[in-house]
């Protein structure tokens, strides 16, 4: 397992101004000492980037973009290729969140996003889940389905993160969260279907984040029983000192 902490606050739209961020970003590196060792990194939505990356210039907190075109020609209205998000200050994106597979984003569209931001330099954030737990255990391979049709064709050694994000447990409450046990043995199957896919090697240096109604509450126990290396946070994030209890709860302890 990677040893990296990290914890990931996808604001969707939660986070509306440019004023609204400039303050929660002035907060999060104020009090940056208190989850010293967890990696914080904030993915505003697009006209929210350029602020964010200016308040962020001279920490290590990353900011990154929620998802990104499939396409790299400038001739299409709307949209915002890997290269633009590189120049703007961007250093991740999040490819295939189910929020975007529910509009129509496609497999095949999600490893052409995954392939362009590698190629623009930018750290992929690869969500898979399944949208529901069925007793026929069919959701493993929706799963790993996912992640072999995303992944096809990567080399091992990009700059990847795996978020499992089952969607039954999206935008809900830390009850409602997927409890430890099953996040482990899920884990276990995500290195499973990445060592096969990509090679054992490459393994141990992809993080695997859980996302799915993480809040302060649970943070700690889905770490510790989950074998995750941290979250990817989407409600409790937009808030600055939920976010900042969530990065304290992943931090590591002090030997
Ligand atoms: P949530 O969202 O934390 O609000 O459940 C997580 C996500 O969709 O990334």
């Amino acid at each position: 397992m990677s040893k990296k902490r990290l914890v990931v606050g996808n604001w969707k739209m939660y986070v509306e101004s440019p004023k609204e961020a400039e303050k929660f970003v002035k907060t999060l590196r104020k009090k940056a000492r208190a989850f010293q060792g967890t990696e914080a990194w904030l993915a505003p939505a697009f006209p929210l980037i350029a602020p964010v990356a200016v308040a962020l210039k001279g920490s290590s907190i990353k900011v990154g973009a929620q998802t990104m075109s499939v396409h790299a020609e400038p001739a299409h209205t709307g949209e915002v290729s890997a290269r633009m998000l590189k120049a703007s200050g961007v250093s991740f994106v999040i490819a295939g969140h189910s929020e975007r597979r529910f509009r129509g984003e496609t497999d095949e569209m999600v490893r052409t996003q995954l392939i362009s931001a590698i190629a623009a330099g930018l750290t992929v954030i690869l969500c898979v889940g399944e949208e529901e737990r069925v007793p026929d255990g069919s959701h493993w391979q929706q799963v790993a389905n996912q992640l072999s049709r995303a992944l096809y064709g990567v080399v091992p050694g990009t700059k990847l993160i795996v978020a499992y994000e089952p969607v039954w447990a999206i935008g809900k409450h830390a009850a409602d969260a997927m409890q430890g046990e099953d996040l482990e043995e899920t884990a276990i199957f995500i290195r499973k279907i990445l060592s096969e896919t990509l090679g054992r090697e490459a393994v141990s240096r992809i993080p695997i984040l859980y996302g799915g109604s993480v809040e302060p509450g649970n943070a700690a126990a889905l770490l510790k029983e989950g074998g995750v290396s941290g979250f990817l946070v989407g409600h409790a994030s937009a808030d600055v000192d939920s976010f900042i209890e969530i990065l304290k709860a992943v931090r590591p302890a002090k030997k």
